[in-house]
């Protein structure tokens, strides 16, 4: 063999030895295969970021939560929020719920992917449930965090540039290999944090409330200790809320986000937060806010499923 021929065949053997490994592992293991996926963005399956670095965009883009459990796994798992509505790298926190039916300890992990498939690579998540084996005690519910933003360079690709909803789904098989897993209990005793509440903010509230002028909703800066329905410069405060007597602390808060309509009847705010952790983390959030604040940082709605 000539040197040049010998070189073509070397490059052939490399290149047939990384296809077989390739195929092999693949097809060898679910696990391998999302470690391949997540390392090459392939088959629509998400990024992992170490935090969000990106440029805030002023486009909009819709992420919907999908959320699915294997029949041999007795968990019931599900997004507590259909779906939210931010922009392009804005950090953003949602949660899942999952709770284990069975009278056993048991791990499983999750599956993630992203529809449209040239998507995924733009959905970069800092916080999930998903990297890791996961375990859940007998009849255990937790609330877990997840925490992403969509790469704003998705608005300048051609390619993703007509995108403007995203799904996200999660599916939890039983773990093949449980020992070493973490334990899910860490997000049940999880205590609130203000950090958290300020992305939960920007999600939900800021839409209608800044902290320091009148939105569709009054200010929020500085809002515990002060009395319901008091801003003076705020023209459209319902007779129900103007005349509630309410002063809002930690747990008036609580209960007013959990279902404002019900908690007092005839108010206007209309929407709720179902997800306790997250009113947690709101109020948390909120109660580090003082009276004319800067704004909190961007403009979004989330909408819920109604219980
Ligand atoms: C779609 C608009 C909208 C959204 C979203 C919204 N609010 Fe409101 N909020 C209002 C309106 C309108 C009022 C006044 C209600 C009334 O007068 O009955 C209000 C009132 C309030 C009050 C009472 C303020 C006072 O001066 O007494 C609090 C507290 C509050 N909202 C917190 C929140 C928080 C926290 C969020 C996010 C989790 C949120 N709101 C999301 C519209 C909204």
């Amino acid at each position: 063999m000539n040197r040049r021929r010998r070189n073509n065949f070397g490059v052939l053997a490399l290149v047939a030895v990384m296809l077989g490994t390739m195929t092999g592992l693949v097809a060898y293991s679910e696990t391998l295969y999302r470690l391949f996926c997540a390392a090459t963005g392939y088959g629509g399956t998400t990024q992992r970021a170490a935090a969000d670095t990106a440029a805030l965009s002023a486009r909009p883009v819709t992420v919907r939560f999908s959320a699915d459990v294997a029949p041999n796994l007795p968990w019931r798992f599900g997004p507590e929020q259909r779906e939210v509505t931010v922009h392009l790298g804005q950090d953003t926190l949602v949660f899942f719920s999952a709770e284990n039916r069975s009278d056993r300890d048991l791990t499983g992990h999750a599956t993630f992917n992203v529809t449209p498939n040239k998507a995924g690579v733009y959905f970069k998540k800092i916080q999930c449930f998903c990297f890791t084996e996961e375990r859940l005690g007998a009849h255990q519910r937790v609330e877990m965090p997840v925490d992403f933003f969509v790469d704003p360079a998705l608005g300048t690709d051609p390619e993703t540039s007509d995108v403007d909803t995203i799904t996200l789904s999660y599916t939890f098989f039983p773990s093949a290999r449980p020992e070493g897993a973490q334990d899910l209990a860490r997000f049940a005793d999880a205590a609130p944090s203000a950090e958290d509440g300020g992305k939960l903010f920007a999600t939900n509230c800021a839409g209608c409330h800044a902290l320091d002028r009148n939105l569709i909703g009054p200010p929020l800066g500085g809002v515990i200790g002060r009395r319901a329905g008091s801003v003076a410069t705020y023209p459209s405060y319902s007779p129900a809320l103007a005349r509630s007597g309410i002063v809002w602390s930690k747990e008036t808060l609580d209960r007013w986000l959990a279902g404002p309509q019900h908690d007092l009847p005839g108010s206007l705010m209309p929407m709720a937060i179902s997800d306790l952790a997250a009113r947690h983390d709101i109020i948390a959030y909120l109660a580090s806010t003082r009276t004319g604040a800067a704004a909190p940082p961007a403009v979004a709605q989330q909408s819920r499923p109604q219980p």
